[in-house]
């Protein structure tokens, strides 16, 4: 590696390490218009959306985050034309192959949230293997939201507990946070610090509803495959401005 290269992999040194975000979740929007910009096709932005997704994961597990979650296909993108669906479709899994093997040399363990359901089967194959296969690693969490949308999640959860109450095995009375949360797709995360969307809309489309309570946001105009390092560093540097002050005074 080179002075320069290992350079990078530093946290900038008007970072500080005690302010990171442990857990950070981006909603990866822009990459039609990205390519649109271009002339190309809407699947070019999606290619290189991919790329800009492998940086930061590498960013985040260089500069100490411990969690990253990347919002990739809502329960609402099934009204793509259907070209479009098959093309991300097909594409998370090439990736999702292709990856897994540098995925266990840098010790990621990843995971998909989402009603996993009804994705194509062999992607759910893929995605099965690549949850096994990482399970037991140690480096940074890795949570990739596929056929992903907070109000499904929160009907789901709904719905087991209702199935718990029913059969005896829990009054409603005990129903609390740490109990809903155990039933959410990301049971067992953190919730996200911080939350970045790229391409400038102000909106949640459906990502983390219970999650983010009391997230921080970010948003950038900047389209998803130009989200660079410097990019993730503006972000981190405006989060480090915030008093999260959580109710209190
Ligand atoms: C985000 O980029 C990727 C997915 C939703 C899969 P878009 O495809 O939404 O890009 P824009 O918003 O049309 O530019
Ligand atoms: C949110 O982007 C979903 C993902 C990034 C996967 P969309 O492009 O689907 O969101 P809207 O339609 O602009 O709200
Ligand atoms: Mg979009």
């Amino acid at each position: 590696m080179t002075a320069q290269q290992t350079e990078l992999r530093v946290l900038p040194s008007d970072l500080k390490r005690e302010l990171l975000p442990r857990h950070v979740a981006v909603i990866m929007d822009g990459n039609g218009r990205w390519a649109r910009h271009r002339g190309l096709p809407r699947i070019m932005g999606h290619k290189r959306g991919v790329d800009a997704l492998k940086a930061l994961l590498r960013t985040c597990d260089d500069w100490g985050i411990e969690s990253l979650t990347a919002y990739a296909f809502s329960t609402e993108n099934w009204k793509r034309p259907a070209e479009e669906v098959d093309f991300l479709m097909s594409l998370f899994q090439v990736v999702l192959r292709q990856e897994l093997r540098d995925m266990m040399k840098e010790n990621v363990r990843i995971k998909f949230a989402g009603n996993l359901k009804a994705l194509p089967p062999s992607l759910q194959e893929e995605i099965q293997k690549a949850m096994e296969e990482t399970q037991n690693n140690r480096g940074i969490q890795f949570t990739v939201a596929t056929n992903y949308g907070g109000r499904e999640e929160i009907l789901s959860a709904c719905r087991a507990i209702a199935q718990q109450v029913k059969d005896g095995l829990l009054e409603p009375d005990e129903i609390d946070e740490e109990v809903f949360e155990r039933h959410l797709y990301t049971a067992g995360i953190e919730d996200p610090d911080l939350l970045i969307r790229t391409s400038g809309e102000m909106r949640i489309s459906n990502f983390l509803l219970w999650q983010i309570a009391y997230t921080e946001i970010y948003v950038t105009d900047v389209f998803w495959p130009d989200f660079d390092r410097n990019q993730f560093h503006q972000a981190l540097s405006s989060y480090q401005q915030r008093s999260r002050r959580f109710g209190k005074i």
